[in-house]
């Protein structure tokens, strides 16, 4: 009698973990992060919670140029990281909902300033300054200094030696434009920027391309986000990075919910496991060295040092908008792209 009792109650719970683990779902996120980061978070995640996650990695244009192909049958349940700009244009276009995490507080200011301005529809994860990265070598080898302003980059013995996103597809490309305005004022950015295009050998898709061809050796000089310089120096290429003496902007990068997600109960869950100290350590594992936000997340000492940069006062709200932004990137296109070299 006994047995057929420990057998049935082994194979209910043999049951019972197989309905929990289909019970915790799944989730479908869209990382705008590298690849490393974005892959350890897929497997911590799923095994801390059950819940298995279908990862689909895109650069910032290009995620919200699908949420917005998707919005009538939305496939994506939360969008992690990317440059905070397009996430507040997917606020205002409707394509994200409102969630106010009760971990707000313990986060900086200026994350706690990008939920605020998109109605709780966006939050910063993590932040990092623009600036340029450069091979010591390459450019020693050419007999070029060391680029140290935006003002440099234009020296005609750049020439062919630069390489930067394109705009449309990279948040990265995007924050040099918006900076480059609120630097220069609009006019002279964009005549600043079509004499950059004349020492710009390629725009590529992503805004880690350039820094990762700078550290190959095969361009001399990118225009990139500066935490992206150590993990390629800690994979043993010759890579430096340096910030603008005039002045620069820094993302706020971010996270946020797809309205009409699927798997919503998942997706909340995952947004507050990443705002968590926990979570935010996986960045800096990951090689990925910009600043969390979460004010209880340890720095690591490769992460920027932000009060020795000057920065601009960044207008997130306004170069977040909409209009704005796709206004620029379609000026860009035409008055600068569209100009032979
Ligand atoms: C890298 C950086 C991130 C940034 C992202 C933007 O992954 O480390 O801080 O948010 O690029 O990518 P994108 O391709 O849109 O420029």
């Amino acid at each position: 009698m006994k047995t057929p009792h420990l057998v049935a109650l082994a194979a209910a719970a043999l049951c019972a973990g197989t309905a929990h683990a289909q019970d915790a779902g799944q989730l479908n996120v869209i990382c705008s992060v590298q690849a490393e980061w974005c892959n350890m978070i897929q497997t911590v995640f799923a095994k801390t919670t059950g819940i298995k996650v279908n990862m689909s990695l895109k650069g910032s244009g290009e995620a919200l140029a699908q949420l917005v192909a998707e919005k009538a049958n939305p496939k994506t349940d939360v969008w992690f990281g990317g440059t905070g700009d397009p996430h507040l244009q997917a606020a205002e276009m409707g394509l994200s909902i409102e969630h106010k995490s009760p971990t707000l507080p313990q986060l900086f200011p200026w994350a706690q300033a990008q939920a605020a301005q998109s109605g709780y529809k966006t939050v910063g994860i993590y932040s990092g300054p623009l600036g340029f990265g450069y091979n010591p070598e390459l450019l020693a080898k050419k007999k070029l200094a060391v680029p140290k302003s935006w003002a440099d980059l234009l020296k005609p013995e750049y020439k062919g030696e630069i390489q930067v996103a394109n705009p449309a597809s990279s948040g990265t490309a995007y924050t040099m434009v918006a900076t480059l305005v609120q630097l220069m004022g609009e006019d002279k950015a964009f005549e600043y920027m079509k004499g950059l295009h004349k020492n710009v050998s390629q725009y590529t898709r992503s805004g880690t391309g350039p820094i990762k061809a700078v550290a190959r050796g095969e361009t001399a000089v990118s225009i990139s986000f500066v935490h992206d310089g150590p993990g390629e120096k800690m994979q043993g290429f010759p890579v430096e990075t340096i910030t603008p003496s005039e002045g620069t902007g820094a993302e706020i990068g971010s996270m946020s919910i797809i309205k009409g997600a699927r798997n919503l109960e998942q997706a909340k869950k995952f947004y507050e496991w990443a705002l968590t100290p926990q979570a935010q350590q996986f960045g800096a594992a990951a090689k990925q060295f910009q600043l969390p936000s979460n004010k209880a997340t340890p720095i690591d000492p490769r992460v920027p040092d932000f009060k020795s940069i000057k920065f601009i006062n960044y207008d997130y709200a306004k170069y977040g908008a909409s209009a704005e932004r796709k206004r620029l990137i379609a000026k860009w296109e035409k008055d600068v792209n569209s100009l032979p070299r």
